[in-house]
């Protein structure tokens, strides 16, 4: 089992949190906590931020870990959190050229020894085609419909971001997520290495199936 944190997430709902399947793989929920809303690794406010002991994985059915198709996975806790939850994009903020933040405790460097943040960081990165990311000198044949892809040169998610949101920041508090932390280059940032995610939108569907209130599916 491992300790400390190695993956971010998105609050969807006040009961659920949306992350990456490669995430949760291998996990018994009561392996996982998340920390909702916390500030800093060390915990030094702790009025800010609530622990919840997870109780269910959800992950996609369709997962695959060789092509990483499908890299979606939810988790259940029963006491829901005070926080607003973000909104799930139907696409309308997944169009190539908008940019959104990608938020996360991931590395912060290329090479060794490897940095992490002791708070949160964000970087905006656009959006770019399905086309150009599956192409070269991107991933040629590697980006599926169920993917989405953004980024720009020095700006790009890394490792420990996984899991986490790219999203768009519409007005105080209110966001939508776009896509969860998938994969990319070893080179985080390198030039046309875009962060690839898992497309929201095209999940959107599957995840309101398990989060809107009264679902039956837990
Ligand atoms: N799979 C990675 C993780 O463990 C995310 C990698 C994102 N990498 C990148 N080069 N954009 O956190």
């Amino acid at each position: 089992m491992r300790s400390g944190p190695f993956c971010g997430g998105s609050l969807v709902a006040p009961n659920f949190i949306l992350t990456a399947a490669h995430c949760t793989e291998g996990f018994s929920p009561s392996d996982l906590t998340v920390l909702i809303n916390w500030d800093d690794v060390q915990n030094t406010n702790p009025a800010i931020g609530e622990p919840r002991q997870i109780s269910a994985i959800v992950d996609h059915p369709d997962y695959d870990w060789r092509t990483l198709e499908n890299d979606v996975s939810l988790l259940y806790f029963e006491e829901p959190s005070t926080y607003r939850p973000a909104e799930i994009d139907n696409g309308a903020w997944s169009q190539v050229g908008q940019v959104g933040p990608v938020a996360g405790w991931g590395r912060i460097n290329n090479g060794f020894p490897s940095e992490f943040p002791d708070r949160p960081h964000s970087v905006p990165v656009p959006v770019v085609s399905n086309e150009q990311c599956n192409s070269p000198p991107s991933y040629p044949g590697q980006v599926t419909d169920d993917m989405i892809c953004a980024g720009e040169t020095g700006k790009c998610s890394c490792n420990g971001d996984s899991g986490g949101p790219m999203f768009t920041e519409v007005e105080d508090g209110l966001d939508f997520v776009t896509g969860v932390v998938s994969w990319g280059a070893g080179e985080c940032g390198a030039a046309d290495k875009f962060g690839v995610y898992a497309r929201v939108s095209w999940f959107k569907d599957w995840i309101m199936s398990y989060i809107e209130p009264d679902s039956p599916k837990l």
